[in-house]
């Protein structure tokens, strides 16, 4: 009899996720099975965004979980996506991150490969002089790269390592395909890339992602200059399985005086912070929702944002258990007048690494990789704000981290663990 794995054991006390076990943070064989059950499983992931690839030849490099994978369009326009890996020992074959090629050849022994993936050319083939050479049998298309299943929505790719993936349109939901409707309601153009590497388990980010509670207590910046407050008009939305999640805070709609009693005894607002130039935080509302948080996580890797007048997604790479890497892309709209580019070129900086709003994302996932090391053995966090029990699609408050039970409800029935009678419906 095959022994059960040590991580398959994991305790669960509560049935609705509201107790998640520390060591699904930390567990090198839980990282290496999620590469498996989840980012080569049957799910859709994030890869690249068309505006990306405009142009025959164009290509991405980019990774699904740890594995490399290469995103081109080929002269026929047609997008493909394969493992960027030689198909004779393995070496790693595009190795710039971006550009325009008519072919892709390894840089070990030259095996060459057209834009479809598809083996055209191996040096030698046929020896030389009579001597050497690759075995009268060997057949080109039968060494051609490993494809992956790819499907676009608006213009974003998503890619599959399953043949049995449900179609994309499925996968993604109402009212998640609304929202990349409204984003990507206009051609579209990638003014930046921003990366970051942060010691953490990469559900931690996730978590995060589709957890409101922190949004209006971690982010000092964001509640002070009125970018987003507990006390404003907000809410946010679920698929049926409860996968994906959109947030959104109506800009303007509270007082100094709501905020102040919403947030007295606390640190997040009313902080004393100044700004010499204000402009940082203006939020121009382009399309007419008063959203100046508008944002939408797809498991497993993949936040679309609109935050004020900046336009980006970020890409989550899992890199071992304690590390993931953020990989952000930043856009504007093609018929953006030079002054609403510059706003968003200036807003960058509420974002990313070092962001005036995201930077203590980053780092509240190292302190819980740091909180949770060493004796951790039984030891669960408590997921409670906005109720236990059935996880409700749709809120109208901020109040609530939810969907966090819902992201674990799906994580254990992609890993194939959990509760033994698990209750959270997603209603
Ligand atoms: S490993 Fe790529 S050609 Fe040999
Ligand atoms: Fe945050």
């Amino acid at each position: 009899m095959t022994a059960v794995p040590a991580w398959q054991r994991m305790s669960w006390p509560a049935a609705d996720f509201s107790r998640i076990p520390y060591s699904a943070f930390v567990d090198p064989a839980i990282h290496q099975a999620e590469q498996e059950r989840i980012f080569r499983g049957p799910v859709w992931c994030y890869a690249a965004l068309e505006a990306e690839l405009p142009e025959p030849g164009d290509y991405v490099v980019t990774e699904i979980g740890d594995t490399p994978v290469v995103v081109a369009r080929d002269l026929d326009g047609v997008v493909h996506a394969f493992v960027n890996r030689c198909a004779h020992r393995g070496t790693l074959l595009v190795r710039t991150p971006r550009g325009r090629a008519r072919d892709f050849t390894c840089v070990y022994h030259h095996w060459n490969y057209d834009l479809r993936g598809n083996l055209q050319g191996v040096p030698f083939r046929r020896g030389l002089e009579g001597k050497g050479g690759m075995p009268r049998d060997f057949a080109l298309a039968d060494h051609g790269l490993k494809r992956l299943k790819l499907a676009s929505y608006r213009g974003v790719v998503f890619v599959s390592f399953a043949a049995a993936v449900e179609p994309l349109l499925d996968f993604l939901d109402q009212p998640m395909r609304r929202f990349l409707d409204n984003i990507f309601a206009k051609p579209i153009e990638v003014i930046g890339y921003v990366r970051q590497r942060i010691p953490a388990n990469w559900k931690l980010y996730y978590e995060n992602l589709v957890d409101d509670y922190h949004g209006i207590m971690l982010h000092p910046f964001q509640a002070t200059f009125g970018i987003a407050r507990a006390t404003q008009e907000g809410g946010s939305i679920m698929d049926a399985q409860g996968r994906h999640r959109m947030v959104y805070v109506v800009h303007g709609t509270d007082s100094e005086d709501d905020a102040k009693a919403g947030y007295e005894g606390t640190t997040t607002y009313n902080t004393g912070l100044t700004l010499h130039d204000l402009s940082i935080a203006d939020f121009r509302d382009e399309i007419g929702d008063g959203r100046a948080i508008h944002m939408c996580a797809f498991f497993p890797n993949l936040l679309v944002q609109r935050l004020s007048n900046t336009l980006a997604t970020r890409q989550i790479r899992p890199r071992s258990a304690g590390v993931y890497d953020l990989y952000w892309t930043y856009f504007g709209y093609r018929d953006d007048d030079p002054a609403l580019r510059l706003v968003r070129l200036k807003q960058i900086n509420l974002v990313g690494p070092g962001g005036l709003v995201s930077m203590e994302d980053g780092e509240a996932g190292r302190l819980l990789q740091l909180g949770i090391k060493g004796d951790h053995k039984d030891a669960h966090s408590v997921i409670e704000m906005g109720g236990v029990g059935d996880v409700p699609k749709v809120a109208d408050h901020l109040v609530t981290e939810v969907s966090v039970r819902s992201f674990w409800k799906n994580w254990c029935e992609l890993m194939g663990v959990g509760p033994a009678t698990p209750t959270a419906r997603v209603v």
